[in-house]
């Protein structure tokens, strides 16, 4: 199978030969952090070897759930923000479609809500499921979040009041902590079928946990092809040597760090990966972004930015790096007909896919931004499918894990979200 790979070509003239060398002994005490547990946060490491030691019993049970669901309704909202929603997003889109619930399909509608405390963006929903059956998985590991239980609370009614309470548990699903939480009291007390986001595993680390899997079962997403693609990622990074595309990526995005890059412009020409950019903004950004510390995570989707982003891109203040999220092949072939009038002076494109059409307009902007003074980083994959996705998860939680402790920061605490929480909670007089 061929997988991901990672290129510093188009930054070799800001990282110089042998770039890692000066940054080696840093990254194999990262890695240690990482494998040994002796770094800060140790207590999240559940991820790392979470693809191979997958909980089957746990897997069979998400299928059996899903099944279900597909069965009872025509629509599923999925409830939960930040690291509770954004991965199941990502990997929707990106495997299926942005356009998932538009398309002609044989599995369930599925809406995301619960991320947001817009009236407009609830109702919309509400006005969405209209007369079809529908079915709730609400996810927070605190099981707290006051975005996700507001939206809980709303949806939950609609449900009751659809179907009474007893059929309305039938078809609530949570996925939270274990035992502490409102929404496990909840659960117990009615009755929810549970799932569990493990101790170990911090929100923006549980895609491949039920967090993820759950709503991706209901999609018809081959689960297990996504954990082995992230088990081969799992078996491959593990290696501690200069090779290591992980290394490569978190070694050189730190080096360039400490050359005043203080902002990370993950591109990509695929619409489909618009939500994969939001979940490695998260990833990164939450990760890192701490003790006055952090490279700015920010997305662009290429060409359409290229004529509104593009011209800071070429011309702006030089702080940047640029990442490439190039996937080589899209799931349609699509080719310029031959046009005898050539009216719109197109013929030169005729017999040529629009793959390849894609992938010259992305050489010629890694060379105008690496001509701009912008390094450029390429996350190559073969095809986005369950396989590919997986190992791609893997390898920017990976990455992510190495660059936050090569900056000095606990890669799995997110104390700054705090700050807001608490300021709103006494302009809303919570006790
Ligand atoms: O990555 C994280 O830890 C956060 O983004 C959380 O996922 C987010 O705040 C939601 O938290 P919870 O799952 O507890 O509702």
């Amino acid at each position: 199978m061929k997988k991901l790979t990672f290129k510093t070509t188009y930054a070799d003239n800001f990282l110089g030969e042998n770039f890692l060398s000066p940054i080696k002994k840093e990254l194999e005490i990262a890695q240690e952090k990482i494998f040994a547990k002796t770094g800060a946060g140790s207590d999240f490491l559940g991820w790392v070897n979470l693809p191979s030691d997958y909980d089957q019993k746990e897997l069979q049970q998400i299928k059996v759930a899903a099944k279900k669901i597909q069965k009872q309704s025509q629509t599923v909202v999925v409830l939960g923000i930040g690291g509770s929603y954004l991965g199941a997003r990502a990997a929707l889109e990106a495997l299926r479609s942005p356009n998932y619930n538009q398309l002609e399909k044989k599995t369930p509608n599925i809406y995301f809500s619960g991320n947001t405390l817009s009236a407009d963006a609830f109702a919309e929903i509400v006005a969405m499921i209209g007369q079809q059956d529908f079915s709730i998985i609400v996810i927070s590991k605190s099981g707290t979040t006051t975005e996700t239980a507001v939206a809980f609370r709303l949806f939950r009614k609609l449900l009751i009041d659809k179907y009474g309470r007893q059929e309305a548990n039938q078809r609530i699903y949570a996925v939270t902590d274990k035992s502490k939480g409102v929404l496990k009291e909840m659960s117990n007390q009615e009755g929810y079928t549970t799932f569990v986001v493990p101790d170990d595993i911090g929100g923006r680390y549980s895609v491949l946990t039920a967090v993820g899997l759950l709503p991706l079962a209901i999609a018809g997403i081959n689960l297990d092809d996504l954990l082995t693609g992230a088990q081969e990622a799992q078996k491959n990074l593990k290696k501690g040597n200069l090779q290591n595309p992980a290394w490569q990526y978190a070694g050189a995005r730190q080096l360039l760090a400490r050359k005043d890059k203080t902002m990370e412009v993950l591109s990509y020409y695929q619409p489909r990966f618009r939500q994969l950019s939001e979940w490695w903004k998260q990833l990164f950004g939450e990760s890192e972004g701490k003790e006055q510390q952090g490279i700015f995570p920010a997305s662009v989707e290429l060409t359409t930015d290229l004529h509104s982003l593009g011209q800071y891109l070429q011309e702006g203040k030089r702080n940047l790096i640029e990442t490439v999220l190039w996937c080589k092949k899209s799931q349609q072939t699509i080719t310029i007909h031959e046009d005898k009038e050539n009216l719109d002076k197109l013929s030169f494109l005729s017999g040529k896919t629009l793959d390849f059409i894609n992938e010259q307009a992305f050489k010629a902007t890694l060379n105008a931004h690496q001509e701009g003074g912008v390094p450029n980083f390429i996350v190559e994959i073969p095809e986005m499918n369950e396989w590919q996705l997986g190992y791609l998860f893997y390898f920017f939680e990976f990455s992510c894990a190495l660059s936050a402790y090569l900056s000095g920061v606990n890669p799995f605490n997110q104390p700054g979200v705090e700050v807001y929480k608490q300021k709103m909670f006494k302009l809303l007089g919570k006790n």
